[in-house]
């Protein structure tokens, strides 16, 4: 049985527990990861000390985690390739994360495991952050229908976004995703493309409010944009948003043509942020989640 903990109940700052309660992100990779960072600063802020770690589990190694964490941990978050086997291996899954399939965040408790996602609502508050603009209404594009998509469209697909548009190089994973954000939300407009249907993706792009570029172009630096230039221009209504937090040729793009655009940072922030909540019952302060995110990356175990 889990227990939504109310912020208002949490005594400030918690120090009740008799052993510190731990916390970790694993992934394969992982080092480059900035969760540590950002954690412990929130952590940190909340008076809970810095008892969030990062651990490499390759794949065949996720069961035998799970039976570790179900013993020794409190929380634990997921980066790829772990957000799908997760959803098999979870005691029980939230609502949000059952309807996309991925599960990006852990609740342990008495030795039970909750698999939530919390990438969805990570996108929906940047997106509202970086643009000052709500969601109601409007036309979204995701470049990509992998993983990162798939973790996100149907949240949006559920904040009263008018269209909600796939272009992706395999057309049938941009079909199943839009399918899947169709079967809660039958209103919405979902149309499917591949980025070689020049036409389809211009006339995507010139009536879309968001570009999401959710693709894993631009991961290295000598990747090309994830779309070609040639399909922006100087006034698009366009604004992108790039899950990508370092530079990209996309970004590069929308420089040039000053198209507003904001990279993955604020996404993984309010992801974070997301997750910190359900551990602890409490809002995290954004600012230190913000510079623990620039933090060295330290504290591997
Ligand atoms: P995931 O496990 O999340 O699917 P991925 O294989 O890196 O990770 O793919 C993520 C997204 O990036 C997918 O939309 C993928 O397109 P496909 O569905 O066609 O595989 C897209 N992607 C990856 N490499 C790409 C490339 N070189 N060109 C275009 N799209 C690419």
């Amino acid at each position: 049985m889990f227990m939504y903990i109310n912020p208002k109940m949490v005594k400030f700052p918690v120090k009740s527990d008799k052993k510190m309660k731990k916390y970790m992100v694993i992934g394969d990779p992982v080092g480059h990861s900035r969760s540590p960072g950002m954690q412990n600063a929130a952590f940190e802020r909340a008076g809970l000390g810095r008892p969030y770690g990062i651990r490499h589990v390759v794949p065949d190694e996720l069961p035998e985690f799970f039976e570790y964490a179900r013993k020794n941990l409190a929380g634990v978050n997921l980066t790829v390739p772990h957000k799908q086997q997760a959803v098999l291996l979870a005691d029980e899954l939230t609502c949000r994360a059952e309807r996309c399939g991925s599960v990006n965040t852990l609740l342990i408790s008495d030795g039970r495991i909750l698999g939530d996602s919390t990438d969805g609502i990570g996108l929906e508050e940047a997106l509202k952050y970086c643009f000052d603009e709500e969601l109601t209404g409007k036309r979204i594009v995701f470049c990509g229908a992998g993983g990162a998509a798939r973790a996100t469209a149907v949240h949006l697909a559920g904040c009263g976004c008018r269209e909600i548009s796939f272009i992706n190089r395999t057309l049938n994973k941009a079909q199943e995703l839009a399918d899947l954000c169709r079967k809660y939300y039958p209103d919405l407009i979902s149309c499917c493309t591949v980025p070689g249907d020049e036409k389809s993706v211009a006339e995507l792009l010139e009536r879309a409010d968001f570009l999401v570029q959710a693709t894993s172009v631009g991961l290295k630096p000598d990747d090309p944009p994830a779309l070609a230039e040639k399909f922006f221009h100087p006034g698009m209504n366009l604004r992108i948003f790039d899950t990508i937090y370092h530079p990209t040729g996309l970004q590069k793009i929308a420089g040039k043509f000053n198209i507003p655009c904001a990279n993955g940072k604020e996404m993984l922030i309010r992801q974070g942020a997301a997750s910190f909540e359900l551990w602890t019952g409490i809002k995290p302060d954004l600012e230190a989640m913000r510079a623990g995110f620039e933090e060295e990356i330290t504290g591997r175990c």
